[in-house]
């Protein structure tokens, strides 16, 4: 593996590939020249197979943008049709949420490298749709670390690719083990509907679909948060940093925000707050999503208020460098006097994190597990 390939994330302690992106790449038949990839995290794949891989369907904004930047250093020889098939469809109205079909992924290719998500529902949904990726025969390989592959993976690849033994374990030197599997396409029976509504903890419906952090429940990180938040935020401007379902953001309306912006690193979960947003019908203030790293690119200095309930795990991996992305961002995104309010499990002390970034950090709920901090900027 090129070991210029980086994550790009200051603090992140996952290396940019794994046991299962070396065994992927050791399966693949060279005869396959237009590969769709499912499931990549920072270019692992698509690098080294630059010049035969036409479509890289990848959740993470994060990890498109490692995946752009790791293909230039590592000077990489890039087809000029790669495109990024987006996972999750963005309805733009109620009626798309009566009916809610997956907009298609690309089609046109004659083999799929498939990394296996850990969500078994959502590594169902996703075998579910390979048949529009490439024909019926075309082979498929799937890899995920052994400590990530489940009797449900095993029943989904059985129902979904037809039933065989689990390929051997392939040894990585020094990175773990791995599970690859080779199948080939078949004629897709049906193609499920993901999405589900949950009840809201205040009475909004929150949509979910699979892939989405706490799928079809309700995190109780963000029930603590939610009793921390300012009652009234009459005209304010808010942004839902690392939104989710966007149970933050709705409810941020809901008490009177004149304006929202909804950003996660997740498409998927982009969608889902998109459903959410829309299912809660607040005409009275404006929402705008964005698909962004720790709130790349959104404007600087105008935000009142940043709810954020930040996650402290990369894949199985506990780190706190996204905690500091987002309290870095939130220092970006605020007006001076504006404030964030954000969640952690108690004995992790964002608060302590917090201090160096921003002023005036106090705890406003502790529930004994969960404490909310308030800092302003
Ligand atoms: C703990 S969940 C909170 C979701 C929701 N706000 C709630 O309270 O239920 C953290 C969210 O942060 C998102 N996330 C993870 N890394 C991120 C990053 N680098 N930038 C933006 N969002 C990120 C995840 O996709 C996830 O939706």
């Amino acid at each position: 593996m090129d070991s210029r390939l980086t994550t790009g994330q200051p603090g992140n302690p996952l290396q940019a590939w794994d046991a299962a992106d070396r065994a992927l790449l050791a399966a693949v038949d060279a005869t396959c020249s237009a590969l769709a990839v499912v499931g990549e995290r920072w270019g692992a794949l698509v690098v080294p197979l630059a010049d035969r891989v036409r479509s890289v369907l990848i959740d993470s904004a994060a990890g498109r943008a490692a995946l752009t930047r790791n293909l230039t250093t590592c000077e990489a020889s890039v087809t000029d049709q790669l495109r990024f098939g987006d996972v999750s469809e963005e309805p733009d109205s109620l009626g798309d949420l009566a009916s809610p079909e997956p907009a298609r992924w690309p089609c046109g290719h004659d083999g799929v490298l498939m990394r296996a998500s850990p969500s078994v529902a959502l590594f169902d949904w996703q075998l579910s749709r390979l048949g529009e990726l490439a024909p019926v025969g075309a082979p498929v390989w799937i890899a995920a670390l052994a400590n990530q592959w489940s009797n449900g993976h095993e029943r989904c690849v059985a129902s979904r690719l037809g039933a065989s033994r689990l390929g051997a374990s392939v040894r990585s030197r020094g990175v773990g083990k791995a599970r690859v599997v080779q199948r080939t396409i078949q004629m897709a029976l049906d193609v499920p509907t993901p999405w589900t509504t949950i009840p809201g903890p205040t009475g909004f419906a929150l949509a979910s679909v699979p892939g989405v952090f706490c799928h079809g429940r309700i995190d109780p990180g963000a029930r603590s948060l939610l009793a921390a938040l300012p009652s009234q935020m009459a005209g304010q401007r808010v942004v839902d940093l690392g939104c989710g379902n966007g149970v933050m953001g709705v409810e941020a309306a809901a008490r009177g925000a004149a304006a929202v912006i909804f950003t996660d690193d997740s498409l998927r979960a982009l969608a889902a707050a998109r459903r959410t947003w829309l299912l809660a019908r607040q005409s009275g203030a404006t929402a705008r999503f964005a698909h962004a790293d720790a709130g790349a690119g959104l404007p600087a200095g105008e935000a009142d208020l940043v709810i954020c309930n930040p996650p402290f795990h990369q894949d199985r991996a506990q780190t706190l460098h996204i905690v500091d992305a987002m309290l870095l961002a939130s220092r970006r995104l605020l007006r001076r006097g504006g404030q964030l309010v954000m969640v952690g499990n108690r004995h992790l002390h964002h608060e302590s994190r917090a201090t160096s970034v921003l002023s005036g950090v106090k705890i406003i709920h502790d529930d004994g597990r969960f404490s909310v901090l308030r800092a302003r900027r």
